[in-house]
């Protein structure tokens, strides 16, 4: 390890007290504070993960770390300050934010990421893709989760930090977080090497629903076996703990969360009206080409059946089909 990769590391280690303390115990940090209350954050989750919050001024970060003797222009690479290009003075990234320390696999703070307090966009500012952090290689919260996966044997993967942290609410430590992005093959050996079990539990709109598709293929692909928790239209593990309670939570979302199979009959049945004939011989269709992905007899065996029965279709017929799909497919 370089020393400049020492240093960034520190400075970021240093920075996560300083905006832990600023949220915590100052007059400016006050309306992070209630805001976060506001939001059902507990003290006890707070310090949990480390947040804090950034004052509102240009400089404050940027004077600090030069008078604790760091080169501005490292920490320009460690994307804590930025360079004006007009005069080459630094400022700070980060202001007037909550910020979440991202911790790597070994527990280091390598990045932040800062949410603002109101409407304000960007949502979150991230720290920059840097030496030290490379956000396809991280999640949010494994360093903490890692021993409560292994004891659990299970992984319950989250999009967000406010979901990490309800999910705490509501008594789940064995968490971890894709921070929004899509999960990387990268990420999945990381999971795959800790559990053998992932509930995924993304946010319950398009871009969720589609998310946890392709996580659940990634993780399938390296070896783990799936489940997927349904949230309603529109809310996140977060909103949802937030409305109905972490009791809630638990039974009817994680404990009850989906075999991956379930989960895409459920989705390609929505909407669609069965009554019409050839809506139901294109859902018939669908779900075939899905059973065709299967590899266990007695799980072909099982949709096949449970088709029969709904449709009252031949299970000869049914498997003609899906011989048809196999070639087509080949
Ligand atoms: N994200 C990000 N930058 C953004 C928006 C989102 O990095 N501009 C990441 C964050 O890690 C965020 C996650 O993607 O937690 C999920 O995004 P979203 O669902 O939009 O945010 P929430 O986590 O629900 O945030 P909040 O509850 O604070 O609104
Ligand atoms: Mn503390
Ligand atoms: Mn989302
Ligand atoms: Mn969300
Ligand atoms: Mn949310």
């Amino acid at each position: 390890i370089s020393t400049t990769t020492t240093s960034m590391i520190e400075a970021h280690t240093y920075l996560a007290k300083y905006y832990h303390h600023l949220l915590l115990n100052t007059e400016e940090g006050k309306e992070a504070l209630q805001y976060l209350l506001d939001r059902g954050f507990t003290l006890e989750a707070i310090e949990k993960f480390g947040i804090g919050y950034s004052l509102e001024r240009w400089d404050a970060v940027t004077n600090i770390l030069q008078r604790r003797g760091y080169s501005l222009s490292l920490m320009e690479e460690a994307g804590l300050v930025i360079r004006r290009e007009q005069d080459g003075n630094y400022f700070d990234r980060f202001r007037n934010r909550i910020m979440f320390p991202i911790h790597n696999l070994q527990g280091k703070v390598v990045a932040f990421s800062g949410r603002s307090l109101g409407e304000d966009t960007p949502k979150y500012l991230n720290s920059p893709e840097t030496t030290i952090f490379t956000k396809g290689r991280i999640l949010y919260n494994y360093h903490q989760s890692r021993a409560h996966m292994r004891k659990k044997q299970r992984a319950i993967l989250l999009e967000g930090y406010a979901d990490v942290i309800a999910a705490y609410k509501a008594g789940y430590e064995e968490t971890i977080a894709t921070m929004g992005t899509a999960l990387t093959e990268e990420q999945a050996k990381t999971i795959r090497r800790t559990v053998d079990q992932v509930i995924i539990s993304f946010d319950g709109d398009a871009a969720g629903i589609s998310a946890a598709f392709k996580a659940a293929n990634m993780l399938i692909q390296v070896g783990c076996e799936v489940k997927i928790a349904q949230l309603p239209e529109g809310l996140d593990p977060d909103d949802y703990v937030k409305k109905y309670g972490a009791e809630k939570f638990r039974t009817a979302i994680i404990e009850a969360s989906l075999s991956f199979m379930a989960f895409k009959l459920y989705y390609l049945r929505q909407g669609k009206n069965l009554q019409d004939e050839s809506v139901r011989m294109k859902y018939i269709h669908d779900v075939l080409q899905e059973v065709a992905k299967l590899n266990k007899p007695i799980e072909i065996e099982h949709y096949i059946n449970t088709l029969s029965k709904d449709f009252s279709i031949s299970v000869e017929a049914l498997q003609a089909e899906l011989s048809n799909i196999h070639r087509q497919t080949k």
